[in-house]
């Protein structure tokens, strides 16, 4: 372990940082999508149980992991076995994070893009949303502008990262986390506030069970692990920066609960400002560049609520996507002992030349498609991340936890740190043998058996 290793300054830093990674695009534009095409409440009933069952269990194990070994997910799983098979499932994780930010920084992009854009006050010319969506093709179509905005938003983030942990993702963190979260309660009022605003909010909470069927599971559980900022080493490498005295329990519910929280605030300011309009929520990826600029325009103060929107937008990308560099710049400072300042460079152009593909999609190499699957660089590289890398990542954790680490040391670990407080976590219960009985459960065999049945699904296999 290298003595000068860096550390959250607090527990209470920690949770903002990893609340900051999880609260991000998905919450504010994937969760609102998602759920719009998928039934609204019917969708966010099962979403809750697969955060409960599934996510919350392996983010424990993450955040656990790298506290432990104080390391990237590479190291970690090379300090825990000498198989070397499960340091491929942590190479696996820094390969998802160039997959992942190949495309989250092209929509990064779009949201820096957004904010001028509202800044200008474009939208309030937009009368309807087809001709905000024709605005959002026609400046897709420019590669420089994509590309250019892709730009932007990857210096943002690798200024950040370059800064270290604590000058760097943690005070991004406390200055960014609490005004998003003042942003979003500002749009969540106004929401509240429009005629008609019950039956965005009926439909976020009335469930309509129809509209379940085998593929609302398969969404909800890519979602989870997607929201968690699971099954790639990000909460791993989070938790790598803190230190043995810090509780893990606690600070995952705190971290599930923020985001869970935030998702659901984001979607009631969303379906309220939709439906009030009398907008159709099935927009699909559009909704949010599409549908919602036009309709916050037409507000009264719509200018400076659509300006709110496109920053709480970017600033949830940028905490994000600052989490998803990190574990490869952690990799290459742990693994090579490189510099932070050459490990990020290195990484950052490395990332930022693997996104262009992504930027490309939607202009000159619309119609390029892979293997077949109809799907450009952009639309794969969502689908491989959240449907394939992440839950397989997540798959890997829960067999490392459960058979080879063991849950008699996955528990042991939890009780250091313990900070003996009233929560649900404190060290009484998690003493018990129900805890250990049902957290050993969950990890043996009910993560790795949802994940598997969802990937035979997923293939058309059952
Ligand atoms: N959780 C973030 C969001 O909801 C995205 C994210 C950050 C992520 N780090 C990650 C996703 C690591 C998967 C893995 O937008």
């Amino acid at each position: 372990m290298s003595n000068n290793r860096e550390q959250w300054s607090s527990k209470a830093s920690f949770i903002l940082a990893a609340a900051g990674s999880a609260v991000g695009l998905g919450n504010i534009w994937k969760f609102p999508y998602i759920a719009g095409e998928n039934g609204g409440a019917a969708f966010l009933f099962i979403y809750l149980i697969c955060i409960i069952l599934v996510g919350l269990p392996i983010l424990n194990i993450e955040i656990l992991l790298g506290r432990a070994t104080q390391k990237n997910p590479v190291g970690a799983f090379k300090t825990l076995t000498d198989k070397p098979f499960w340091k491929y499932v942590g190479a696996l994780g820094v390969f998802a994070s160039f997959t992942i930010l190949s495309f989250y920084s092209i929509v990064g992009g779009w949201s820096v893009a957004y904010t001028l854009e509202a800044l200008k006050g474009t939208f309030s010319s937009f009368g309807t949303p087809q001709i905000a969506a024709d605005f959002f093709n026609l400046k897709n179509s420019n590669p420089m502008w994509v590309i250019g905005y892709h730009t932007a938003f990857f210096l943002l983030i690798v200024g950040i990262i370059l800064s270290g942990v604590r000058q760097g993702l943690e005070k991004a963190s406390k200055f960014l986390m609490p005004l998003l979260f003042g942003i979003l309660m500002i749009l969540v009022v106004q929401g509240l506030m429009l005629p008609g605003a019950d039956r965005g909010i009926s439909f976020l909470f009335n469930p309509d069970w129809s509209k379940i069927n085998p593929q609302t599971f398969l969404l909800a559980l890519g979602h989870a692990f997607f929201t968690l900022s699971l099954g790639m080493g990000a909460m791993m490498t989070y938790g790598s920066y803190l230190s043995e005295k810090d509780d893990v329990v606690n600070a995952s519910y705190m971290v599930a609960f923020l985001d869970t929280v935030i998702a659901i605030l984001a979607g009631v300011a969303i379906f309220t400002v939709v439906f009030s309009s009398g907008y159709d929520p099935t927009a699909g990826p559009g909704l949010v560049f599409h549908v919602l600029p036009p309709l916050l325009a037409q507000l009264s103060g719509g200018y400076i609520f659509a300006l709110l929107f496109f920053l709480l937008l970017t600033i949830a990308a940028v905490t994000s996507a600052i989490s998803i560099l990190e574990v490869s710049v952690a990799y290459l400072v742990d693994e090579l002992n490189y510099s932070r300042k050459k490990a990020t460079l290195t990484m950052g152009i490395l990332v930022y030349c693997a996104a262009i593909p992504c930027a490309l999609s939607f202009n000159v190499w619309s119609d390029v498609t892979l293997l077949g699957t109809g799907l450009t660089f952009f639309d794969m590289a969502d689908f491989l991340a959240s449907n394939v890398l992440l839950p397989l990542g997540g798959f890997f954790l829960a067999i490392f936890a459960g058979y080879v680490w063991g849950i008699d040391e996955v528990v042991r670990n939890l009780l250091i740190g313990d900070s003996g407080s009233v929560y649900f976590g404190n060290s009484i219960l998690r003493k018990s043998l129900s805890f250990k009985s049902i957290f050993g459960f969950l990890i043996r065999y009910l993560s790795p058996i949802l994940i598997f049945l969802v990937f035979l699904y997923q293939f058309g296999w059952i």
